[in-house]
């Protein structure tokens, strides 16, 4: 006997791979891929809407993305302003709460103004939680966990014995949300690039060679046709799997 998978992921994680080369197809600059890039965020925003997924977390830019050709970091900049500036109030109105996670500092100034005033806005039933990597590391997001605990161990708050997975997820970016039931990943890279290192330890994997400019309905319907047939066993065997689902994380 198999678990039935719930119909639907309760949260969706992407990596957006592929807007350089979708570029190069048509001889343009790797710029222009990202504003395309920026399009298709739109369409999968729009398909968890329609769909009913509550929560998506997008990679927009690792950590490891700073070491890009100024230009191209000065470009997906002055991009993601642009995105912040005009898509935040749609956003909130169609009942999307916004979010970030990842290292901040290093983004200038008018973005990070930007990120904090669309933080601002708490909805009180949001439809989608739409959390935007930005500056993310999964190793970073783990160390970052770690420095915390650490912190609450010297100032007497916690019992080193008292760690375990419980609290390190606790520590953890994305703590209040369930972990990612589904990964995709578009470009035919098949890396998890450092993402969500901890979140993504019981997750079904989905990898596609459509470019991230070309993400259609089409490609998220078969990741989550892909999805519904996968059996998810966290570990136990399928005989295990009529009783309740086991805790995981
Ligand atoms: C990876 O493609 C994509 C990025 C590093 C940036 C992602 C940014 C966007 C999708 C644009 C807008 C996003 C938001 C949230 C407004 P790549 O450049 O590595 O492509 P390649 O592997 O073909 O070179």
């Amino acid at each position: 006997m198999s678990a039935p998978p719930p119909a639907l992921p309760r949260h969706l994680a992407v990596i957006m791979d592929g807007n350089g080369r979708w570029a190069k197809q048509r001889q343009r600059p790797r710029t222009l891929g990202h504003r395309a890039g920026a399009r298709a965020v739109r369409t999968i925003v729009e398909y968890c809407l329609a769909r009913g997924i509550p929560a998506l977390t997008l990679f927009a830019f690792s950590s490891e993305n700073w070491n890009r050709p100024e230009e191209e970091v000065g470009a997906l900049m002055r991009l993601f302003l642009r995105v912040l500036e005009s898509e935040v109030e749609e956003l909130a109105r169609r009942q999307v709460q916004l979010r970030f996670i990842g290292e901040r500092s290093r983004f200038p100034e008018a973005i990070r103004r930007r990120m904090a005033e669309a933080e601002r806005i708490q909805l009180p039933a949001p439809r989608l939680t739409l959390v935007l990597a930005a500056g993310y590391g999964g190793r970073a997001d783990i160390a970052q966990a770690a420095r915390r605990l650490a912190e609450q161990v010297q100032a007497g708050r916690l019992r080193p014995e008292d760690i375990d997975e419980a609290t390190v997820g606790a520590a953890m970016s994305l703590a209040d949300l369930p972990p990612p039931d589904l990964f995709i990943r578009t470009g035919g890279e098949h890396r998890i690039s450092n993402f969500l290192l901890w979140q993504l330890a019981y997750t079904e994997l989905w990898f596609t060679d459509v470019l991230w400019p070309d993400l259609d309905e089409a490609v998220l319907d078969a990741a989550l046709a892909d999805y519904a047939r996968r059996e998810r066993r966290f570990g136990l065997v399928p005989e295990q799997l009529a009783s309740p689902a086991p805790e995981t994380r």
